[in-house]
């Protein structure tokens, strides 16, 4: 068999991938993870010290919703030579629980981070893509994209995405470029420290309604992101991927309190 056909389509070798949020729980698993398949991975975060413990090819400092500096950290990586092959838009941030919580400046924030922040480095990316002939987009959303879970500010920010991306799809399909979204359920990282020192019984309570009994892992998700960013996905675009342990499959509590197990 020649070497090509025995090579798997999950490998990354010879791809550069860059991974915004790297120094998150899902950023380090998604970082791990394309590095075992082979990927120069380019780890992005707001703050040079969030990337220590990370093992990375290469780092990116900048604060996703500065739209300058993002294109700039593009338009280095490009003219070292080091134009990414996929990009991982994973940098997300929120703290608007329900609606109460929001105002006009918290409405702001939460887009900038996670909408306008994913746009302003896939966008200068995803220009150098079509130039050079294809490439490779993961949009790390949320189950909060596809049906109101609470965060609503964040939730109108990630259903964004799924626009964006299918935008992507379509426009940029002729350009050799794919684009694709995952949406994770809750997933315990860092960003559940803040409701965990709330209250501390959060995940129990979290727990009934996932089909599988259990959150997901980083890992889990990061694995969906490298199928996505893969060969093995080359037919796929504008498709979103719920990796969410069966929440989004159904109303677990409603069949369980209403209509019993019996
Ligand atoms: N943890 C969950 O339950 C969960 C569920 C669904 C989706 N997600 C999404 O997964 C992604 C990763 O989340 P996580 O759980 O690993 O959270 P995390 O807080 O551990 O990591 C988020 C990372 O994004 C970076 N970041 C935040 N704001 C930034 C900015 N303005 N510029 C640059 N970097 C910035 C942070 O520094 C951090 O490294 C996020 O987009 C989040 O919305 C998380």
């Amino acid at each position: 068999m020649a070497r090509d056909e025995a090579a798997s389509p999950f490998r990354l070798d010879g791809r550069r991938a860059l991974i915004t949020g790297a120094g998150g729980g899902i950023g380090q698993a998604l970082a791990r993870t394309f590095k075992a398949a082979g990927a120069t991975v380019i780890g992005a975060d707001r703050e040079e010290s969030l990337l220590d413990n990370v093992a990375l090819d290469r780092r990116a400092v900048f604060d996703v919703t500065d739209r300058e500096a993002a294109a700039a950290a593009i338009n280095r990586l490009e003219a070292a030579g080091a134009a990414p092959d996929i990009v991982v838009s994973n940098a997300g941030r929120t703290r608007a629980e329900t609606l109460d919580a929001v105002d006009g400046a918290v409405w702001e924030r939460e887009l900038a981070i996670n909408l306008t922040g994913a746009y302003n480095v896939v966008s200068p990316a995803l220009a150098a893509m079509a130039r050079r002939g294809g490439g490779a987009i993961v949009f790390i959303a949320t189950v909060n994209a596809l049906a109101h879970y609470g965060n609503p500010a964040y939730a109108a920010a990630k259903a964004g995405l799924v626009a964006y991306a299918k935008a992507i799809a379509v426009e940029r399909g002729a350009a050799g470029v794919r684009a694709n979204v995952i949406c994770p359920g809750s997933v315990r990282t860092p960003a559940w420290d803040h409701r965990l020192q709330r209250a501390p019984d959060i995940l129990d309570r979290v727990l009934p309604h996932y089909p599988l009994g259990r959150l997901v892992t980083p890992d889990e998700v990061a694995k969906a992101a490298l199928f996505l960013a893969s060969d093995g996905a080359s037919g796929i675009t504008g498709a979103v991927l719920a990796v969410d342990a069966g929440l989004t499959a159904g109303n677990l509590r409603f069949v369980n309190d209403v209509l019993g197990r019996g």
